[in-house]
């Protein structure tokens, strides 16, 4: 039997390469050798407020970035999560066996309610227990995420344990995935803070539609370390997070890379980095253009990825209702 793998990103603007390198990347490393969902998490979305414009817009080029990437709509199952309404339902059920400390442990939510301040919703409270059902519904055993979503499916396994004490096996236990290097890509004007499109400025982040002369111009500008050696040590951070991004578009090894500059400085490499970010988003943005010209091929995509995850999580969660007594 092949692993099941679930994971999903929100639709709220362009991708970047922290993105791509944290959570995306193994995504399809992972879709040969494993049965995988990735989701379009909408609902999560309007956890903050959005225009129904840009909204749809985001869904649309999401999902043609999914495929643009390289994950194969006829080998993964690609979907929308409000097209599967068991996300809702099950949210609700594990709600329920939610409690109120550990959401408000949360360190997201606390970014984001300091954030909104008084506007910051309820929705915004409960986020982490609908992705708990966006994963338990599909019973996987590993999420593929970036390090900062460590803390949701932790809490994930603790409800889905939860919810099997009180009455008997209902939910694998999921295991989370992180990659070996990039679980936290950081900004590129700041090497304290992750790589985020909300947390820095637009210097701070390279998009996966970025065109070439801005990649060039981000990369040059990005902070360096004092002194110019292009090394991947502890007191470099601005210059080991610069070559983990190198080692994520080349086939080449950090090692390998710190010996091509090695008495060159930084000026050289960092010139390097940004073309080899350059041909390494071409593919990419070439067929993501592509795809956003055919929106009805994205259309079909994301109604074949409806029947067959709604078919999946169906079976959960009528599971669930069953066990409580509801059905
Ligand atoms: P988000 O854009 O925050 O919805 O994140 C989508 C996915 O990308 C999640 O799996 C995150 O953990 C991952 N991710 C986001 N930002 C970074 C980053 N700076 N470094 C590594 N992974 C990230
Ligand atoms: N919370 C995740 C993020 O911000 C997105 C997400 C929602 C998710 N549901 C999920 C990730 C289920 C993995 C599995 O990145």
């Amino acid at each position: 039997m092949k692993q099941r793998i679930l994971s999903g990103i929100q639709p709220s603007g362009a991708l970047h390469l922290g993105n791509y390198i944290g959570a995306i990347r193994q995504w399809k490393d992972l879709q040969d050798s494993s049965d995988a969902f990735f989701c379009i998490v909408d609902y999560h979305a309007i956890t903050v407020p959005q225009d129904p414009q840009d909204l749809y817009d985001n869904i649309h080029q999401l999902a043609a970035m999914y495929v643009a990437i390289g994950l194969d709509p006829n080998k993964v199952t690609l979907f929308k999560q409000s097209d599967v309404s068991a996300h809702t339902e099950l949210a609700w059920i594990l709600n329920c066996f939610s409690h109120m400390g550990e959401l408000e442990r949360m360190t997201q939510y606390k970014d984001k309610k300091a954030k909104h301040k008084q506007r910051s919703t309820v929705g915004l409270f409960t986020y982490p227990v609908l992705m708990a059902a966006d994963i338990l519904l599909y019973q996987p055993h590993l999420v593929p995420v970036g390090e900062d979503q460590k803390q949701h499916v932790e809490l994930t396994r603790n409800i889905a344990e939860r919810f099997n004490q009180r009455y008997g096996e209902t939910f694998r236990i999921p295991d989370v995935l992180h990659p070996k290097q990039g679980a936290r890509i950081m900004s590129l004007d700041d090497p304290t803070k992750k790589m985020s499109k909300s947390a820095t400025t637009e210097r701070g982040y390279i998009s996966l539609i970025d065109p070439p002369d801005v990649v060039m111009k981000k990369v040059k500008r990005a902070v360096t370390d004092s002194g110019d050696e292009v090394k991947a040590v502890a007191d470099k951070p601005a210059l080991t997070n610069l070559l983990t991004i190198y080692t994520a578009v080349t086939a080449k090894s950090i090692g390998e890379i710190e010996q091509l500059y090695v008495g060159q400085g930084y000026g050289r490499f960092k010139k390097e980095l940004a073309e080899a970010i350059i041909e390494f988003l071409r593919p990419i943005q070439e067929k993501y253009n592509e795809l956003i010209d055919h929106p009805a091929e994205l259309q079909k995509i994301l109604e074949a990825g409806k029947e067959k995850a709604s078919t999946v999580a169906q079976i959960t969660l009528d599971d669930v209702k069953t066990k409580l007594g509801v059905i």
